[in-house]
């Protein structure tokens, strides 16, 4: 399967914070925002990832994350010259996507939870249709929801719907089967001039071919649209991090548990990160120490 991850949009809702610099590059407590959708590829067993983002900030994304190869990952990237809207990703990314079925993930949701490796690859495999993560929120009508039936079956999609049939959320991380490419590229432009993720879900809803998988309420699913709720997402893994001496997200320890690279490999990112603590962990890691 291969990844793509989604980093456009102008993030005017954060102005000024996002001005001169991209959403998905400032801190979510100890490491760049990036760092927590990318996580989750990862933790699905992908490691051929296209970063696509608008032509202003995918350098600064190339700068971060590099090919990917110090990751044992390979990371290419792609401009979005307009913000067309998130299915469009599916065209720009035709090519990396070639013949495989595909994760799209935004590039600024956060997800945190228990046995999620587990649950993202046994969705991710031999999948036919799409896989969606439905999550219970209070607000619905900021996002895409998912209807379903009493049995949990998915029956209706909405794109930020005024009344809301239900509170879940559709998450902004997809699983596909290849039919993506050729879906999204005959959907047309919504009101308000995008071309939809939802549109591409109903059609394998009309397919009968879409499920929502719900991420259940232990789950983390966390906003980083507001300055407050930024300030809470780095709150919420200040918290769990102090507490367990882990790290959420910490993308090349998930390179070295996923055995994407070696120990040894793993210690010189942690030399290379320099003194900060975010590098000791990675060399005590590596060192099996944690
Ligand atoms: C997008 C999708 C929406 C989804 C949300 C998740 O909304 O259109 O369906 O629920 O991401 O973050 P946007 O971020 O474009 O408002």
């Amino acid at each position: 399967m291969k990844g793509i991850l989604l980093a456009g949009g102008s993030g005017t809702r954060l102005h000024p914070l996002t001005r001169a610099v991209s959403k998905q590059l400032l801190p979510v407590y100890d490491k760049p925002m990036v760092y927590y959708p990318l996580s989750v590829l990862m933790l699905a067993g992908i490691r051929e990832v296209l970063v696509i983002s608008t032509p202003a900030s995918l350098e600064l994304f190339r700068e971060l994350l590099g090919d990917g190869s110090r990751l044992g990952m390979a990371i290419d990237y792609a401009e979005q010259p307009a913000p067309n809207g998130i299915a469009e990703a599916f065209t720009i990314g035709s090519e990396h996507i070639g013949n495989d079925p595909v994760a799209l993930i935004l590039g600024d949701n956060i997800f945190h939870g228990p046995s999620f490796s587990p649950l993202l690859r046994r969705n991710a495999q031999q999948i036919d249709g799409c896989v969606l993560f439905g999550y219970a929120v209070k607000d619905p009508e900021r996002y895409g929801v998912g209807e379903v039936d009493a049995d949990g079956r998915l029956v209706a999609l909405a794109e930020k719907p005024v009344r809301p049939r239900s509170n879940l959320a559709v998450t902004g991380l997809y699983l596909y089967d290849n039919d993506v490419v050729d879906i999204a590229k005959n959907i047309q432009p919504s009101a308000r001039g995008e071309l939809e993720i939802t549109d591409v879900n109903r059609v394998y809803l009309e397919r009968g071919k879409a499920r929502l998988v719900n991420l259940g309420r232990g789950f983390a699913w966390l906003d980083t649209g507001t300055h407050d709720s930024l300030l809470q997402a780095s709150q919420y893994v200040q918290v769990l991090e102090q507490r367990q001496g882990t790290r959420i997200a910490c993308v090349e320890e998930i390179a070295y548990r996923m055995g994407f690279i070696d120990a040894e490999s793993c210690h010189r990112l942690g030399v290379e990160i320099g003194s900060s603590d975010y590098g000791a962990y990675l060399r005590a890691i590596a060192m099996g120490e944690t």
